[in-house]
């Protein structure tokens, strides 16, 4: 199979779908793998590592007119979707049903295609789970731009002028993003609390040392499903803004992760609030392109307001766009590899991987 991997081209979009050591694992594999003219180059991997790893370099076009499989982190752009050609395989992010036009686009060039972010949060995908793999550096990056930002340190320090307090940090969600930040920010040295509507989630916030902020409510018996939060109520909200204020207004960094699958963010802080915070203190909003876990935090800006400040990042994972490119290049890996017998994409169409994630087949939209 000839496998192309396409440079990127999302404005700010650092990565890369496949890096050198997994062309070297394709290859071994027998496949063929065809890379654009600097594709890798924001990652820091350069045309030569390919081609050392065995890669042909080619022109864009090149690439699409060669390769049975297209891979790619962001969807295709307008200018890819002409490319394509009638059979051949897409494979990357999509976000189909925020995407309905593209999807349509695609679909005429009537080519199959399966949206990396739609792969089930299940133990057998687990290492192909693009979300998870993403999520965790995000978190981690989030803490460290909080850090940046935040005109204090985390640890506690005992100089010769005093005792300088560690920082404290609060959580909201602790899935992926969330369980990154605590332990980053308990590495730095800061005390963290951490509060999420899974209860299950307890356990995992305090084995990183976290202390976890429990809401008591009779609804959250049945909030989990496949891996992911159902949505809660307006009266769980407000439950959880009375357990929650105390610490949100002693907290010097906030992080807030919550998401709840296919919905907009849950508004979990008001610029009310935010009033009552310390000042000086910094809020880094992860769900900023979902909508927005706090009231005024804008995507890419950081909106300072009644002394706080609000920190709004979309694509994280792009910053660390080194370590984002080779895991998603591994999950690509094992995603593809999964899908392939004898040298051949064939699926079985009943898998409960292949059912989440096939968006097009043969220019029949399964997914809008
Ligand atoms: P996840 O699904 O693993 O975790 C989300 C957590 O939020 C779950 O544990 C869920 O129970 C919890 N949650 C839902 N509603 C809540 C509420 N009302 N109060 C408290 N907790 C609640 O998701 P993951 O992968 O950790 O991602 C977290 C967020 O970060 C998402 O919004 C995601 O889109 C975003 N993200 C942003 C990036 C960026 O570049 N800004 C990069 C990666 C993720």
């Amino acid at each position: 199979m000839k496998i192309g991997v396409i440079k990127e081209t999302r404005p700010g979009e650092k990565r890369v779908a496949l890096t050198p050591a997994v062309v070297k694992d394709f290859i071994s594999d027998g496949n063929e793998v065809l890379v654009e003219t600097n594709a890798g180059l924001n990652s820091h991997f350069t045309d030569e590592d390919y081609k050392n790893a065995g890669a042909s370099i080619l022109d864009k076009k090149d690439v699409f007119n060669q390769a049975d499989v297209i891979v790619k982190v962001n969807p295709p752009s307008d200018d890819d979707v002409d490319f394509f050609r009638e059979g051949q395989i897409f494979i990357g992010l999509m976000f189909p049903y925020n995407q309905p036009e593209l999807i349509q686009k695609l679909a005429e060039k009537k080519i199959t295609a399966f949206a990396m972010e739609l792969i089930p949060r299940i133990s057998r995908a687990q290492n192909m789970d693009v979300l998870s793999s993403q999520s965790n550096l995000a978190g981690y990056k989030a803490v460290i731009i909080g850090a940046d930002e935040l005109e204090k340190i985390f640890p506690l320090m005992m100089t010769a002028a005093g005792t300088v307090k560690p920082a404290r940090v609060l959580i909201y969600g602790v899935g992926v993003a969330g369980l990154q930040a605590i332990a980053t920010a308990k590495r730095l040295g800061a005390i963290v609390e951490a509060t999420d509507i899974r209860p299950e989630t307890k356990e995992e916030a305090e084995s990183l040392g976290a202390k976890f902020i429990q809401v008591e409510d009779e609804s959250l018996k049945d909030v989990s499903e496949g891996g992911y939060a159902k949505e809660v109520s307006e009266e769980f909200l407000r439950k959880q803004k009375e357990a929650v204020d105390k610490s949100l207004f002693q907290a010097d960094l906030v992080i807030t992760t919550a998401l709840v699958m296919g919905r907009k963010a849950p508004r979990l802080i008001t610029e009310e609030q935010i009033k009552q915070m310390k000042h000086g203190a910094v809020i880094v909003d992860m769900a900023v392109e979902q909508g927005g876990n706090v009231e005024i935090s804008e995507p890419d800006k950081i909106v300072e307001k009644h002394g706080v400040k609000v920190v709004g990042k979309t694509n994280l994972p792009s910053l660390l766009a080194v370590n984002a490119s080779e895991l998603y290049a591994k999950n690509m890996y094992n995603f593809l590899t999964f899908l392939s017998k004898e040298g051949q994409v064939q699926y079985d169409k009943e898998d409960e991987i292949v059912q989440g994630t096939l968006v097009i087949e043969n220019g029949n939209i399964l997914k809008s």
